[in-house]
């Protein structure tokens, strides 16, 4: 593990391809400064989330796990105008440093945070999303994909954050992030009505990585 360099390479390419944007450096700041635990997306990928989702040509995106809505910034700027976010956060706190955000953001209109446990607020929820991302407890991922795809249609896209846990993915005994994760992968893998891959990802966040999934029927 080579943190300095995975950093040094993320700094400069965030640089290179990524307009300064002090709206989500201030994001950033004010989950900081609220004690908020620095475990957004790197910028780069949140781009890489904006990116899919627009390749996707999202118009309803589904977010669980928002924090301080960082992520949720990258992905509400890829809807149209009438487009719509809804992010799951169960943190009252959380909640309300991700709603001033989204404000000073611009998003407030489009983006809504429920509060409480993802569990309880995904059944009140009416699909089909475009695009879902799932980022907040790990063991329960399997229940989230099995919402996620509920609430999505043939063509939707599902991306699970911190498939990879620095490499701790790849053994069966791992701690309840990992047994969530691999049951995760396993539903996934005998789900005939999707398709995915997972890929590892190095940078300023460590060694972790993305689940990508396309919900075919
Ligand atoms: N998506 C954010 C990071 C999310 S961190 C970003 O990249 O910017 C994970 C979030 O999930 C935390 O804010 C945590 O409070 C929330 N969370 C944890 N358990 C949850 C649950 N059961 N239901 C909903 N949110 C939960
Ligand atoms: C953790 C959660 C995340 O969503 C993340 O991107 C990194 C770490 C965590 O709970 O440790
Ligand atoms: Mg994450």
């Amino acid at each position: 593990m080579n943190q300095d360099a995975y950093t040094a390479v993320d700094a400069y390419l965030t640089e290179v391809l990524l307009a300064p944007d002090p709206v989500l450096d201030q994001a950033l700041a004010a989950a900081r400064a609220a004690g908020l635990p620095a475990i957004d997306v790197a910028p780069n990928q949140g781009k890489l989330l904006h990116l899919m989702a627009q390749m996707v040509g999202a118009r309803r995106i589904l977010e669980i796990g928002t924090l301080g809505g960082y992520s949720t910034i990258w992905l509400g700027r890829a809807l149209p105008a009438d487009g719509e976010l809804i992010t799951l956060e169960y943190a009252p706190k959380h909640a309300e440093v991700a709603r001033r955000n989204l404000a000073l953001a611009g998003l407030s209109d489009r983006v809504e945070v429920k509060v409480g446990a993802a569990i309880d607020t995904l059944p009140t929820l009416t699909g089909p999303f475009d695009f879902v991302f799932i980022d907040a407890d790990k063991p329960s991922n399997p229940d989230y994909f099995t919402w996620a795809l509920k609430l999505s249609r043939p063509g939707s896209v599902i991306v699970v954050d911190n498939v990879v846990r620095s490499g701790a993915v790849a053994d069966p005994k791992g701690d309840a992030a990992v047994q969530g994760i691999r049951r995760m992968n396993a539903m996934i893998a005998a789900e005939p009505r999707v398709s995915a891959t997972a890929v590892q990802t190095v940078g300023s966040k460590g060694w972790d990585g993305f689940c990508l999934v396309r919900v075919l029927a």
